[in-house]
């Protein structure tokens, strides 16, 4: 599944560190403290992650290192050497039924957001699980008012199918989860008779 470092460069830009050319390209464990990091900054300041307390980096390694053994795609954007964004796809759900669903995730180093990089991670990941025979790709945004992510998804295809109200309480107030989702396929061709490339069913189909 491994595709090769993409460049993307952005026009103009309003500061010199901001017209440095990004690339993205699949993660690998070096990558993990960088991961971390930006991950720890969304848990303790934002809505994206309902997550309340930072995982350590052997957390983010093992979690990682799941992803990866599903052959899912896990990439990262770089500039100049610093990884500053990363973006994943992981099972949607434990049960076997949902093993053509999966779910993305992305997080952009607050000081590179707006200059697309979040839009180029996801479209990596979208390309990637498409090859694998992924049929939809599902994701869940903390919270409603979660502008940023709203409209990235929006631009990368996804609609919203649903919210949950107030179902989460964080940074002192009620926040909701918005479901989005994407096709990654012909919603007319009927399921294949096989699994996607690398799907491994869980053990343990406890729901969530
Ligand atoms: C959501 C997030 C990944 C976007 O990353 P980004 O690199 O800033 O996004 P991009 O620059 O690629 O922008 C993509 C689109 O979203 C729009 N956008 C980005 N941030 C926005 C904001 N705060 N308000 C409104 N629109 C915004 C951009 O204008 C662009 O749309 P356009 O093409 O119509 O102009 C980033 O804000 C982030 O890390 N947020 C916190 C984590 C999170 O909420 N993740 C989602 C849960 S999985």
């Amino acid at each position: 599944m491994n595709s090769g470092p993409n460049r993307h460069e952005k026009g103009e830009a309003v500061a010199d560190a901001a017209s440095s050319p990004f690339y993205t390209r699949d993660a690998t464990r070096m990558d993990i403290a960088a991961i971390a990091a930006i991950y720890g900054f969304h848990v303790a300041q934002g809505a994206g992650t309902f997550e309340e307390v930072a995982p350590s980096p052997d957390e983010m390694r093992r979690r990682f290192d799941n992803v990866r053994a599903r052959g899912l795609p896990w990439r990262v954007a770089e500039i100049d050497g610093a990884v500053i964004g990363y973006c994943y796809a992981s099972p949607y759900n434990a049960r076997s039924a949902y093993k053509f669903t999966v779910q993305s995730s992305v997080y952009v180093d607050l000081r590179w957001q707006h200059r697309g990089i979040g839009i180029a991670l996801l479209q990596d990941v979208i390309r990637a699980c498409k090859a694998l025979g992924y049929h939809q790709i599902i994701a869940a945004i903390g919270d409603s008012r979660n502008e940023g992510a709203l409209r990235l998804h929006t631009v990368a295809g996804y609609r919203t199918i649903g919210q949950a109200l107030r179902v989460g309480v964080k940074l002192g107030r009620w926040m909701d989860i918005v479901y989005m989702q994407r096709a990654l396929s012909d919603p007319n061709v009927p399921p294949p008779a096989g699994d996607p490339i690398g799907f491994c069913a869980a053990e343990d189909q406890t729901g969530p």
